[in-house]
């Protein structure tokens, strides 16, 4: 038996043996707890075998440990193999809903902190988690963590631009008297938006030039693919409203419909400047993307009469830290003014 390493407990962070997949490789190091110590398990570059899985599970092991300063390893890891442990019918969907959630969590977390004023404190992050464990929730019923796996599964950085349109969409519609209900609502919309990008190929997904016009047509029925997709989940009309209108445009230039977006539900046309933000900020595959400053002075100008002007100026406020911080803050009531209804 390894020898019980002393490292101190604070430099070691806790994962579920199930977000060790059999057949991988994991790049860090895997660790068990045993007499008030750490004992080496699986060494970097070891591969997990289901024998190693097996001997976990006989031994009741309900947690295993992760060095903190391997915690980019891990998470990339996890990035990796997340798709396919979420549509793998043979681990409870408990398990799979658990690590759905602490994933989606976790971009949350770090859209939160790096693309959101600091005003907004922990009060309105513990605000969207909430949001996010209903959506995780819902989606882990019935076709709903097999369609999401497989999102995840073909394209890890479309799950993460999901997620980050969520809070975005998220932040804005608060600016609007919705009740909670439409909160989740809109963060399903915003998590399943794209979700017919998952049977468009990856190699034009992918592609780290301009498309060509062909490539293009096939990238613009992602809309229909996803309403397609998702016809068979529960969802309201108005997710599915959002994954299929969420690129009209309000001069009737966008696609599939070509209508004009006014006519549309207040949801979607919220996390359509949701979906463009994040897009400009991140950036297509060939270049960087812009700054904040730049990505709204080009949805008011470069974009304009592309998007509803009110969703737009309701994200400056959210990103200027105005309008946030609950009732009667200041700003709140600037937001609501010239409010849709
Ligand atoms: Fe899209
Ligand atoms: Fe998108």
């Amino acid at each position: 038996m390894a020898e019980t390493i002393r490292i101190p407990e604070d430099a070691y962070f806790a994962v579920s043996p199930l977000m060790l997949f059999a057949h991988t490789q994991g790049n860090f190091e895997v660790y068990l707890r045993q007499d008030g110590g750490f004992v080496l398990y699986t060494r970097t570059g070891e591969q997990f075998t289901p024998a190693h899985k097996r001997t976990m599970h006989e031994a009741g092991v309900r947690e295993v440990f992760v060095l903190r300063e391997q915690s980019a390893r891990f998470r990339r890891y996890v990035e990796e193999n997340l798709g396919a442990i979420l549509a793998n019918e043979d681990l409870p969907v408990r398990e799979r809903a658990g690590i759905f959630y602490d994933v989606s969590v976790s971009i949350v977390r770090q859209a939160f902190t790096r693309r959101l004023p600091e005003v907004m404190g922990e009060a309105e992050f513990a605000r969207i988690r909430r949001m996010v464990r209903g959506c995780t929730a819902f989606l882990s019923r019935g076709e709903g963590l097999r369609a999401v796996g497989g999102l995840i599964g073909h394209d890890y950085k479309l799950y993460r631009h999901s997620i980050n349109v969520l809070v975005f969409a998220l932040a804005i519609m608060r600016t609007y008297e919705v009740d909670e209900e439409s909160l989740v609502e809109c963060g399903l919309g915003a998590i399943l938006h794209d979700i017919g990008k998952t049977s468009v190929p990856r190699e034009i997904l992918e592609r780290p030039v301009k498309l060509s016009p062909r490539d293009k047509d096939i990238l613009r029925t992602h809309p229909v693919r996803g309403a397609a997709l998702c016809a068979g989940m529960p969802l309201s009309g108005e997710v599915l409203n959002v994954i299929l209108f969420h690129h009209e445009k309000q001069d009737g230039s966008g696609y599939p419909s070509g209508i004009a977006a006014q006519s549309l539900p207040l949801m979607v046309r919220v996390v359509a400047v949701a979906d463009k933000y994040e897009n400009l900020i991140s950036g297509p595959r060939w270049q960087a993307g812009l700054s904040p400053f730049l990505a709204l002075r080009a949805l008011s100008e470069r974009y304009k009469g592309k998007y509803d002007p009110d969703v737009i100026r309701r994200l400056v406020l959210v990103l200027s830290g105005a309008g946030l911080a609950g009732k009667g803050a200041p700003g709140q009531d600037e937001a609501r003014e010239g409010g849709q209804g």
